[in-house]
């Protein structure tokens, strides 16, 4: 499109050129687009030089679930390879990845995409009742954007609010003047009451967590390269490795977090051969390549990034639902601008865009070719009908999709293998899907079952408010409210009709059962019954000392 806009614009242009010869550079004529280009490495700031046990360490601490206090979620649960850097949980089914948007409601057309975090829970790791969320765990307002290649933008976030120094957290020194957003990032979501934090929850609690823990210890499996790294270390030991003395504190945490981050480089696309000289895109995909280029998308996703890491309004959705570039800025110009997203490893990170709100590349490029949805004064004037055909629609789709995606990148190999976290294996607590539950109690057992721990939490919501409601532990699944269990505890339910405990785990034990029972003058027993959970006990986690000698992954 913008090739014959140029050929049809070639004699205008001369006359202007004529008509002008004083203005050397006339402010409506636009710099051409920057071309697609190979990518390379991220800059690496002086203020945190690679070196290899900092990566190995980062690495750690981005799969470490125990830097939430409930044990669940980890940077990667929500920046997985397998999902482009994103959300692996919001490929499948979307339930638990739903926001309600501004409105407060679920099931209305402002309605996101976001990311699971954790369930809200105070210091004591006691749930709290959040608003839809009820005790399940809250998802954030927008879609995770990926943490592969997160090396190279010089503003990180859909509203770039990560800029400028980094700076110690406890000194408030400059360590990195500039260059160091994913620095100032990474400590972000650890204090994060939606995503990884207790409500007030700061970074001296994760420094504290850390001392307590071992090392991916809730991990279901660890690639053998970090168990060789960690060999037995505790945390304390393992910073002072990396670092010199003096321990976990928290620019530490940044420093490798960033490091590793700056590894996550997905420059092996089959376009990144091509545009090196190696052929490898077939007919349709090349074909694809120069609609992007005709559709004026390089405006924008132009460079070796795909980025030009700008802020624009593109019409995806009403200007007012996300202020977006405008809460940074304070300026009326910048509502609703998000930053423009690199484009590698798309096929594996739906849905797509800042909401979600697209299922699929295909209703990504049909939004562009109708010239998005809505539109506001400040929209992208490059926002406008394609007209594409419906070949040029498949050809567009079709090089979004494999020329983009690296290999290793949806294997998790190479600089992408990962540890299998707790959250994503069959240590979870099952439900049983039992047939005299009562479909509308729902219990919420997420953390890991660890042997000996006196505050495994299960929450149940749906319950009258104010109703009494018993949670018993068992070694069989319990069918009576006044069969024997091994631990029953009673609570009144809140308003809202949700309710949590923390039962005491024994010490040694295969496998257990949760169920709760909500007091029911109307049922035939006078109680109804919820599904229950079943537990397969996982190893206490001692204090570190105890395993130096001997870490199983
Ligand atoms: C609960 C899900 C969740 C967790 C946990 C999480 N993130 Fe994110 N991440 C997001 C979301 C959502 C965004 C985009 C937020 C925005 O732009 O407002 C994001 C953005 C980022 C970005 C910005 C990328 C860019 O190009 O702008 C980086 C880097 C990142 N996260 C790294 C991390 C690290 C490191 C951790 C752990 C300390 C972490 N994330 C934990 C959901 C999560
Ligand atoms: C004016 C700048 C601009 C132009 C031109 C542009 N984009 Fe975008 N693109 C953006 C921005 C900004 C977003 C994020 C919007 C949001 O979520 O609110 C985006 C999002 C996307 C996404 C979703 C990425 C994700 O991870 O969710 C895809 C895919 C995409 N663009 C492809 C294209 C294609 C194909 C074209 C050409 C037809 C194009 N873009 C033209 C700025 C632009």
């Amino acid at each position: 499109m913008s090739l014959s806009l140029a050929v049809s614009n070639r004699g205008y242009f001369r006359t202007l050129l004529l008509l002008g010869l004083a203005f050397s550079a006339p402010c409506w004529a636009q710099a051409p687009p920057p071309a697609l280009a190979p990518l390379g490495n991220p800059p690496i700031p002086s203020g945190n030089p690679q070196t290899e046990a900092k990566i190995a360490l980062g690495q750690i601490l981005f799969w470490e679930e125990q830097l939430s206090r409930t044990g669940t979620v980890a940077c990667g649960t929500c920046h997985a390879p397998e999902a482009g850097g994103a959300d692996l949980r919001s490929l499948g089914s979307l339930v638990g990845s739903q926001h309600p948007g501004p409105d407060g409601q679920i099931a209305t057309a402002d309605d996101r995409i976001g990311a699971a975090g954790v369930p809200r829970h105070d210091s004591e790791g006691r749930y709290i009742h959040a608003g839809v969320f009820g005790m399940s765990p809250q998802v954030g307002t927008r879609q995770p954007i990926s943490a592969i290649n997160s090396g190279f933008p010089t503003r990180l976030f859909w509203d770039g609010r990560a800029q400028g120094a980094f700076n110690d957290p406890d000194s408030g020194q400059t360590l990195i003047a500039a260059g160091g957003v994913l620095e100032i990032q990474a400590l972000g979501p650890l204090v994060n009451d939606v995503e990884m934090a207790h409500v007030g929850g700061d970074l001296g609690d994760i420094q504290n967590r850390l001392i307590d823990a071992r090392p991916l210890a809730l991990a279901a499996a660890v690639p053998p390269a970090l168990v060789e790294f960690i060999d037995g270390r505790d945390y304390p030991t393992l910073f002072d490795a990396v670092f010199g003395a003096g321990g976990i504190n928290a620019s530490r945490i940044a420093l490798a977090l960033a490091s590793y981050q700056r590894t996550l480089v997905a420059n092996r696309t089959p376009l990144d051969l091509e545009l090196s000289g190696t052929p490898s895109l077939t007919p349709l995909e090349r074909q694809g390549r120069q609609v992007f280029q005709q559709a004026g998308c390089l405006r924008c996703h132009g460079g070796p990034l795909m980025s030009d890491n700008n802020f624009h309004y593109i019409g995806a959705r009403a200007v007012g639902e996300d202020l977006g570039r405008m809460a940074v800025t304070g300026l009326a110009a910048d509502r609703g601008r998000m930053r423009t997203p690199g484009l590698r490893n798309l096929s594996l990170s739906a849905p797509y865009m800042s909401d979600g709100r697209l299922p699929d590349l295909r209703a990504v490029v049909e939004l562009y070719n109708r010239g998005g949805d809505f539109t506001a004064p400040n929209k992208a004037p490059e926002i406008t009908p394609l007209n594409l055909s419906s070949t040029d629609i498949d050809a567009l789709v079709a090089f979004l999709g494999r020329p983009l995606t690296d290999p290793r990148v949806a294997a998790a190999n190479g600089p992408f293998e990962r540890p299998l976290l707790y959250s994503e294996s069959d240590r979870v607590p099952q439900m049983q899907d039992l047939a005299g539950r009562d479909p509308g109690l729902q219990l919420i057992a997420l953390e890991p079952p660890r042997a000996g721990r006196p505050d495994f939490t299960v929450a149940l919501q749906g319950a009258p408010g104010f109703a009494q409601v018993e949670f018993l532990l068992s070694t069989e699944v319990i069918d009576d409210v006044l069969d024997g269990a091994l631990e029953r505890l009673g609570v009144i339910a809140s308003a809202q009709g949700s309710a949590a405990v923390e039962l005491p785990l024994p010490v040694s034990g295969d496998l257990l059962y949760v169920r709760a029972f909500v007091r029911d003058a109307g049922a035939a027993s006078g109680w109804r019954a919820s599904d229950a959970v079943r537990l397969r006990l996982l190893d206490a986690v001692a204090e570190p000392p105890l395993f130096a000698s001997g870490f199983e992954p």
